[in-house]
């Protein structure tokens, strides 16, 4: 007993304290086997023909990163970069190699020095260097073995062109006011594009500490992810600026920028120096989001009472980038639209994203940054938190916006997919690059959010409060996994409330609602389990007779109806733990109800005219009124609708059609009225070309893809395909736009089958855009024609070895809106008098 409590105390102490900064006890499981020495035959083959020691995707870990030294010298003119690092490495289990991630960069050397070498400054031996491509890996022959629990250094030189996309280490370019064109250099690596700017144990479990050298011209400035300490002159007049060292972290959030940007700056509460930087034409659109960002720093460092741990914190805008933004740590990365705010163009709405952009990349210097999810199996993590964390702080900073109104879309949103049997659950297996990037989905972010949301409406806010400042406490500078946070929030003590043997006694003098569910036992992970592991979305079906409220959970599926042979299968082994709420005619009361089995029956405290479930619409299940529950929800609407709350009705009015994601913009509007004419239509192209700002642009865009004339439309396409006058990044949403438009369906679809190589060279197949490409060029098909159509086409490109995930998604989508359109046809036709 004394043991285990000093055990417990020696963690806590170790893992909140100590650990931090210095502690090398790993968080990683048994090392692996090498696996080469006991089988060498069956070994993929290097490029040079020999045997490349490793077969596994995921790294071995008996050999882990401690420090990066990296210098990156890019050279904007020549568009490429030359760069050497020194990994200095903990080998936790004698082996005869090491291997690292490695993506396009040519090697030029490689040498080891282990611990006594480097006393005696023995230069280092020359290692041989294999390449296994399709893994994206190398591995580094050693001669001699080398020796667990020893310290080794390695360093390589290596070089390679700054990449033509948006990933790894790439250019980016900009038109200034007087025509001339400019380019920036520009990292982006989340999730597996650090092995591109240089080799590493690309793997967010494999935090190490980062000192970052750039060398520049006096023209640019060079910024990362931590303060200067100084700049160094070097031979040619170039400069070299050295930066601090990082805390510890995964690789995904090292950044560098070369560029010749201006900054506005601002300071903390705290002393954290925030800084705004843009294209020097477009400085004065920054105020805002220094404003913003310096509010949401300050309530998120008060939010979580822990301190963000960097001395500053740069915003970014960077003209070429591929999504929204990018939360590297102390560099924040944006799409000009998400952090420029121009009082003359952008509107209401425009403001409300820079806002809830800013809100999300902050979170996640919390959650994402300081406590990383082991795996990308469990990025919802990341991302659901800091989609809920948007709706956390701007409620505050921002009340006037209104946001938790706007942050039940995500819900409405995700809703959609996830009532599609080509749904996921939220956590999945994810092994591949391409299934790793697939991970970043509404299913990760909204239905994420929206399951936190819940579980914080089940708990109360306190005691979910207290448990992710637990988690975040405990797991800082590590990493997490599902289970750690449910057990941070089933035992939320902070570490000041443990007496002793580790039980949290503050907490069962309450008596509030969630501890009475308590004291039955309730998990939190046997709740939460359900949510997580299986996908789907609940339907809850309530009969109201007399004083007895009849409960029914079934899965909800759109577009499958009870009737359908399927529905049986389709239902098979799925059950969820639903916090059931409800308030009543007779009471304001939040009423609340665990339903953990296919149905339930509960009794009402009085006798009531009418039950309402899903109070505010915190719970992630539709809901559907049997016998008069409808009705009598409609005759207090129609009697005096303020007697349901307002989420209560946007609630209903959700499950009553299950659709809403939104009104279009006033100038949106005006814009698409004016593109109808040839000169309206050419007037709007060259104010497109002028405009400074992004959200007018993006308005524009959407006016210019709304013409009738396909001639128009293809022009658009081939501008957005050269890249010059409309930026390849908007080419997504720009097809996406034009297959919302009747004239246009046809045209975008055909567009991407004919240019399908084409659009493979400027985007990843599992990218972001290239997904918004193929389900937004085709989701709308309805007959059986087009489905035939894109199933051969989808097909196809499967023959060729391409497959995503979201080819599924868009055939049942098709297939739904097929059944929808025979079941309904006849009385649409009926209704509307017209033949179809
Ligand atoms: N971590 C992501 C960026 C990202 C997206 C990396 C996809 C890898 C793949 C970032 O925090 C993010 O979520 N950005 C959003 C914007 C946000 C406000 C929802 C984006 O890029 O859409
Ligand atoms: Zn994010």
């Amino acid at each position: 007993m004394v043991n285990t409590h000093r055990k417990l105390i020696l963690n806590i102490y170790c893992s909140a304290i100590i650990l931090p900064q210095i502690c090398t006890c790993s968080q990683f499981t048994s090392s692996s086997n090498d696996q080469y020495n006991e089988n060498p035959g069956v070994f993929p083959v290097a490029t040079n023909g020999e045997p490349f020691p490793w077969r596994e995707l995921r790294l071995p870990t008996k050999v882990i990163p401690l420090h990066y030294d990296l210098f990156v010298h890019p050279n904007l003119t020549s568009l490429d970069f030359v760069a050497s690092e020194k990994i200095e490495v903990l080998v936790r289990d004698t082996t005869q190699f090491i291997i690292l991630h490695s993506h396009g960069l040519e090697i030029m050397n490689a040498t080891l020095q282990s611990e006594e070498d480097l006393r005696y400054k023995k230069s280092g031996e020359k290692l041989t260097v294999l390449s296994y491509p399709a893994h994206q890996q190398i591995a580094l022959l050693v001669p001699e073995k080398l020796m667990a629990d020893l310290r080794y250094s390695v360093a390589i030189d290596f070089q390679a062109k700054l990449a033509d996309g948006f990933e790894g280490f790439y250019k980016s370019t900009y038109r200034t006011l007087g025509g001339e064109t400019r380019t920036i250099a520009v990292t982006d690596f989340e999730p597996t594009h650090a092995r591109m700017a240089f080799p590493c144990f690309d793997e967010p479990l494999f935090k190490a500490n980062f000192s970052i050298k750039i060398r520049r011209e006096s023209r640019h400035i060079a910024l990362s992810n931590m303060p200067k300490v100084k700049t160094i002159e070097r031979e040619g007049g170039l400069l070299e600026d050295h930066f601090e060292t990082t805390v510890k972290m995964s690789t995904y959030l090292v950044a560098y920028i070369v560029c010749d940007f201006a900054s506005v700056s601002g300071t903390a509460s705290s002393g954290v120096k925030v800084s705004i930087y843009a294209s020097p034409d477009k400085w004065s659109q920054t105020h805002y989001a220094l404003e913003a960002s310096l509010k949401l720093l300050d309530f998120y460092e008060n939010y979580f009472n822990i301190h963000y741990p960097l001395p500053k914190l740069d915003l970014v805008a960077i003209p070429d980038f591929e999504s929204g933004a990018m939360e590297n740590w102390g560099l924040v990365t944006y799409r000009e639209t998400s952090l420029l705010f121009d009082p003359k163009t952008s509107s209401t709405s425009d403001k409300l994203w820079v806002t809830k952009v800013i809100a999300h990349e902050l979170a996640h210097q919390w959650f994402g940054n300081l406590v990383t999810m082991e795996w990308w199996n469990d990025i919802w993590l990341n991302e659901g938190f800091a989609t809920y964390m948007e709706l956390i702080s701007v409620n505050v900073t921002y009340p006037e916006l209104q946001f938790d109104n706007i942050f039940l879309n995500n819900c409405f949103d995700v809703i959609k997919s996830d009532s599609l049997n080509s749904s996921r659950p939220v956590s999945k297996q994810a092994e591949t690059p391409t299934q790793i990037q697939e991970m970043f989905d509404a299913i990760s972010y909204k239905k994420g959010a929206c399951l936190l949301n819940m579980l914080k409406d089940f708990l109360s806010e306190e005691k979910f409060k207290k448990g992710i400042i637990h988690y975040l406490k405990k797991f800082s500078y590590r990493n997490a996994k599902n289970d750690d946070l449910w057990s941070s929030l089933s035992n939320s003590c902070l570490e000041s409330d443990f007496t002793s043997g580790g039980f949290c006694y503050s907490d069962s003098k309450t008596t509030s609602n969630t501890l009475t569910f308590l004291e039955e036992n309730v998990e939190v992970k046997d709740i939460m389990t359900t949510w997580t592991r299986q996908k789907g979305i609940p339907l809850v079906v309530v009969e109201q007779e007399g004083r007895l409220l009849k409960l029914r959970q079934e899965r909800f599926l759109n577009g499958v109806f009870r009737d359908d042979p399927e529905w049986g299968a389709l239902q098979e082994r799925y059950l969820w733990h639903i916090p059931v709420t409800y308030s009543t005619s007779s009471s304001n009361a939040i009423h609340r109800h665990l339903l953990t089995s296919k149905t339930d029956t509960l009794y009402l405290p009085e006798k009531t005219s009418w039950v309402k479930l899903n109070v505010d619409s915190n719970g992630y299940y539709i809901v559907h009124y049997e016998a008069h529950g409808w009705d009598q929800l409609i005759a207090v609407l129609n009697q005096n609708h303020t007697l349901l709350r307002p989420k209560d009705r946007i609630g209903l009015i959700h499950d009553a059609f299950q659709l809403v994601s939104i009104p279009t913009d006033v100038l949106k509007i005006v814009y698409s009225v004016g593109a109808q004419t040839t000169e309206g239509w050419n007037y709007l192209l060259e104010q497109y070309g002028l405009s400074l700002s992004g959200a007018e642009k993006n308005k524009i865009l959407y006016a210019l893809s709304t013409s009738k004339h396909q001639e128009k439309l293809i022009k658009l396409i081939d501008l957005g395909m050269e890249g010059k006058v409309i930026k390849t990044q908007d080419l997504a949403s720009l097809l996406y736009a034009i297959a919302r438009n009747p004239k246009g369906q046809q045209l975008a679809w055909n567009f991407v089958k004919e240019n399908w190589t084409h659009l493979l060279e400027r985007f990843e197949l599992s990218s972001f855009p290239m997904r918004i490409i193929i389900s937004g060029t085709t989701f709308h098909f309805s007959s059986k024609d087009e489905l035939q159509e894109v199933k051969l086409f989808f097909e196809s490109l499967q023959t060729q070895g391409s497959y995503l995930e979201v080819f599924q998604i868009v055939l049942e989508t098709i297939s739904k809106n097929i059944k929808w359109l025979e079941k309904n046809l006849p009385s649409l036709r009926n209704w509307l008098l017209i033949s179809i």
